[in-house]
């Protein structure tokens, strides 16, 4: 039974039947089609014997000759006497040390080609003869020794990325020779090999029983993206140059979503965002969004696409309320992972309603209040044309009010125009010029028909005048700043123009 389980555990018999040929009541049992074994492994030769009632066992040998007969001293290779139970260099060991369970198997490490040949077994004891008898069985067992066919065995846990992980690489057969090198190479896929890092543990031996060992080696390392389709192989080599290796490649399961697109849109256009997932095997990705817009990726202008490993989200003709946090959610076996995007719909009102332009006391006051995302900067094309005014500029949330100011100097347009631009859209809009009925009768009084060499004469004077005037309104300007949300731009000059008429009042507010 012991033999049989030796058998079946070293993969070295073939031929599984065992024989006993007797002779005088010296019986042998032996493996009847002979052993075939592997180089670089072990054979172990199943073995019991026999003797005659007469004849104590004391120790035995193992010869390795080609015939019985020529069988010498020079051919033992395998002598209880010698070396604590090992001989040849203790390649060869008995399974059984006591001779007296007359199990003659023995165990024979490190094989080369060389080991292929004939055994035979001698019994040395004591007989009713004489003390120092002995016994020659004459079938004999038979090995050869062919080349490597067993692999060493990779041993891979699941990987998963980012959880450090074990691989363990096993050394065939459980020989109690020789410590086999084991090591490990790996191949990349590509570029990217320089980039993995592993710890080899030191080498492991386990002693199962007196005469068998598992050698391993443990190879650590923390997987990531990068090692999924690596080729990690594990080479054993034993004594003689005898090389076997065994080459796996490694299935990481990891996942990576990432959103492209452009998160800002023009109010209008469509957000069109994909989040992609790098995973093996393939996630479940979903689009959400975040808090009370939830339920916009039921529209009917949205467009989901889930194909592997991406998933695109189109939302056509998006309002400023489509603006919010956007979520990608990938879902990879029983991990979950989230990314954000944060989407922004750029937009800008038409000018308000309540902008207009009033003239009193030839002073223009021109209020222009427009709303947008960002927010918007509002421009007077007008201004060009003077060198002299103040602009006012209020802001509060999306609302701008930019309020100008300027005395009129003869020419009365009757639109001022009012742009508001952000960094993607603008509004323009002509606001009327309201004139107050009083001050029209001065505007068609003695300006209209005085000639242009009396302007140019009063225009010295007037210039004084404006002088003064600048510096009353520029004080009582400052006196009106009171929000302190107030951004005022305020621009004052001295006027090269010759004015048309004096310039008296306050500024509309
Ligand atoms: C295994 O046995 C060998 C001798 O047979 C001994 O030198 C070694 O220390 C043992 N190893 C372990 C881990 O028991
Ligand atoms: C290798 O071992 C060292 C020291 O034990 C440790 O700091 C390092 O993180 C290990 N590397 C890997 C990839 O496991
Ligand atoms: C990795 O996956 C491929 C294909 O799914 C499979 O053929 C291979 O055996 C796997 N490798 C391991 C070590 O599980
Ligand atoms: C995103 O769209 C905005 C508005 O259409 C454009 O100004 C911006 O350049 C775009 N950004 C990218 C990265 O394409
Ligand atoms: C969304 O963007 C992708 C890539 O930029 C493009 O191929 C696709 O046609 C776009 N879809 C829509 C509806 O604009
Ligand atoms: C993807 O997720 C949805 C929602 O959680 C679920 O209904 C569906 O079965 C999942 N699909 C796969 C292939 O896991
Ligand atoms: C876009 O949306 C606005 C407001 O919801 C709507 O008035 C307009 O007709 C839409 N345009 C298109 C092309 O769907
Ligand atoms: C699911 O997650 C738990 C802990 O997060 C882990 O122990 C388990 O192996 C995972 N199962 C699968 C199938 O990935
Ligand atoms: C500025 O003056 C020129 C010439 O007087 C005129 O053609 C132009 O329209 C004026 N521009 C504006 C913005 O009023
Ligand atoms: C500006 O926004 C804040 C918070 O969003 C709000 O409480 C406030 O009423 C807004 N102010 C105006 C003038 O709209
Ligand atoms: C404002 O008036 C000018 C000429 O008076 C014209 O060219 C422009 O298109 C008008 N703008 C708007 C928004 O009506
Ligand atoms: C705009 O600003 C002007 C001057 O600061 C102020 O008189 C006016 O009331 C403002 N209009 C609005 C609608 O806020």
């Amino acid at each position: 039974m012991f033999v049989l389980i030796w058998a079946t555990l070293l993969f070295s018999v073939r031929g599984s039947s065992l024989k006993e040929t007797c002779k005088d009541e010296f019986c042998i049992t032996l493996s009847e089609g002979g052993i075939t074994a592997e180089a670089g492994l072990c054979a172990v030769i199943p073995c019991s014997f026999t003797a005659g009632p007469n004849f104590t066992p004391q120790n035995i040998n193992w010869y390795k000759c080609e015939s019985e007969q020529r069988c010498d001293e020079s051919d033992i290779i395998f002598h209880t006497k010698m070396n604590n139970n090992k001989n040849q260099s203790g390649r060869v060991s008995l399974l059984e040390p006591d001779v007296s369970q007359k199990n003659c198997s023995i165990i024979i490490n490190d094989l080369t080609e060389s080991d292929s040949g004939s055994y035979w077994l001698r019994v040395n004891g004591n007989s009713s003869k004489k003390t120092d008898d002995g016994f020659t069985y004459t079938p004999k067992a038979t090995v050869s020794v062919k080349d490597p066919t067993q692999k060493p065995t990779v041993m891979i846990p699941p990987l998963t990325e980012g959880q450090q992980t074990t691989l363990i690489c096993t050394a065939p057969g459980l020989c109690s020779g020789s410590r086999p090198k084991i090591t490990w190479t790996w191949r990349g896929t590509g570029e990217n090999d320089s980039h993995i890092t592993a710890n080899i543990t030191e080498f492991k031996t386990e002693n199962l029983t007196a005469v068998t060992q598992r050698h391993s080696s443990t190879l650590t390392f923390n997987p990531s993206a990068k090692h999924h389709g690596t080729k990690v192989t594990c080479k054993v080599s034993f004594t003689n140059s005898i090389t076997i290796e065994e080459t796996v490649t490694l299935n990481v399961t990891y996942m990576k979503p990432v959103i492209t697109g452009n998160t800002t849109v023009k109010e209008g256009h469509a957000l069109n965002l994909t989040c992609s997932v790098e995973s093996f095997p393939l996630s479940n990705i979903t689009w959400s969004i975040l808090g009370s817009n939830a339920n916009r990726l039921s529209e009917p202008n949205t467009d989901r696409q889930n194909n592997s490993g991406s998933a695109t989200l189109v939302i056509h003709n998006v309002t400023a309320e489509h603006s919010g946090q956007y979520i990608c959610t990938a879902q990879h076996l029983n991990r979950t992972v989230t990314v954000f995007a944060d989407v922004t719909v750029t937009w800008i009102s038409k000018v308000f309603n309540n902008s207009g332009c009033k003239v009193q006391s030839q002073v223009l006051t021109c209020v222009c209040i427009s709303e947008g995302f960002p927010l918007p900067t509002i421009k007077w094309p007008l201004l060009k044309n003077y060198t002299e005014y103040s602009v006012h500029t209020t802001m509060s949330n999306h609302t701008v009010n930019s309020t100008v100011t300027l005395s009129i100097k003869g020419h009365s347009s009757t639109t001022v125009e009012c742009v508001s631009s952000n960094e993607h859209v603008e509004a323009k809009e002509n606001l009327t010029v309201q004139t107050d009925a009083s001050e029209q009768e001065d505007q068609h009084g003695p300006s209209a028909v005085l000639p242009f060499a009396i302007v140019a004469a009063v225009s010295l004077i007037v210039n004084v005048i404006l002088i003064i005037y600048v510096l009353i309104l520029w004080n009582s300007r400052k006196k009106v700043k009171s929000n302190q949300e107030d951004r005022t731009y305020m621009s004052l000059k001295k006027t090269d123009q010759s004015p048309d008429y004096d310039v008296i009042g306050q500024p509309l507010n």
